[in-house]
């Protein structure tokens, strides 16, 4: 998977993958003799390897990617894993994964993640699980998450790209001058217009009787909107602690949140991605 084309590979894929890679082995470990079906979703799951960035063009250097980590995962394995790949070259591959390890029950997908999710049924009293939401920018939906939260089974990784949307989002124009399509893509991560009450009147510039919205500056404001609609629909299940991705000139890329399935499940699962986010 090119580096070059997708933006990821950095140091702060290493930091992403560790986080989940701790996180499956502990998952698995506490899970081990609770009479659920344990099943890992990654829902973009790219080949199952990931090409670091390196200076030198010669030089390829690979590491594992979320799809490898999961099948390798020691402690106890999972009982089904479901691979989700848009991509028709990197879905090929993954099924190459796929074949070395027949024994494992791997079912591929080559779909849309959020159609995928969101048409997804299985009795979920009988599962656990984890899921990870592993995109290259602003594609998982709304309507995904709520999707996912009602199935009350899957321990959600998200990263959520603060950077794209930021990109998004003019910081001294009225929202409204934001193209329809950005506009709708927003609403479409946000589930609504929240986003929006990111821009305010400047109160210096409206004495004047010339009325400017403006956005406040960084990225706070927009990872606490989403943060605070997730903790609408996960309540206690949302964990408000997370990690800033960030890349080697130390702006952030995606904000790392975490969230319980199981509302039975909250406090042990917590206390692993809490200590996790603090030790790693
Ligand atoms: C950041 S990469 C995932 C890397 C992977 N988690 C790993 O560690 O190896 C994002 C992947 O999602 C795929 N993708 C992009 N949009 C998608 C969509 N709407 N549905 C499913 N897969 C998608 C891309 O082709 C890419 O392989």
């Amino acid at each position: 998977m090119s580096s070059a084309n997708t933006g990821f590979g950095g140091p702060w894929t290493e930091e992403k993958l560790a986080i989940l890679k701790k996180y499956l082995d502990a998952y698995t470990t506490a899970l081990k003799n609770q009479p659920f079906r344990l099943i890992y979703i990654d829902a973009f799951a790219g080949t199952g390897e990931v090409e670091l960035t390196s200076a030198d063009e010669e030089k390829k250097e690979f590491i594992e990617g979320s799809a490898k980590i999961a099948v390798d995962v020691d402690s106890k394995p999972f009982d089904e894993y479901i691979f989700v790949e848009k991509d028709q070259d990197r879905f090929v591959q993954l099924n190459s994964l796929k074949e070395a390890y027949e024994n494992k029950n791997i079912q591929i997908e080559n779909e849309d993640a959020n159609d995928f999710l969101q048409n997804l049924q299985k009795d979920w009293r009988r599962y656990r699980g984890v899921l990870f939401l592993d995109p290259f920018a602003t594609e998982v939906e709304w309507a995904t998450i709520e999707k996912i939260a009602s199935f009350e089974a899957l321990d959600t990784w998200i990263l959520f790209p603060t950077s794209a949307i930021a990109r998004m989002l003019p910081r001294k124009r009225e929202p409204d001058i934001i193209s329809p399509e950005w506009a709708n893509r927003l609403d479409r991560i946000y589930g609504d217009e929240s986003w929006r009450e990111l821009y305010s009147i400047n109160p210096q510039i409206s004495l004047f009787g010339d009325e400017e919205q403006q956005r406040q500056e960084g990225i706070d404001g927009l990872i606490r909107i989403y943060k605070n609609k997730l903790i609408q629909l996960f309540g206690d299940r949302f964990l408000e602690e997370s990690r800033a991705l960030k890349n080697s000139k130390n702006s952030a890329l995606f904000e790392f949140l975490f969230c319980v399935g199981n509302p039975n499940g909250i406090g042990l699962a917590m206390d692993i991605a809490e200590h996790i986010l603090k030790d790693l």
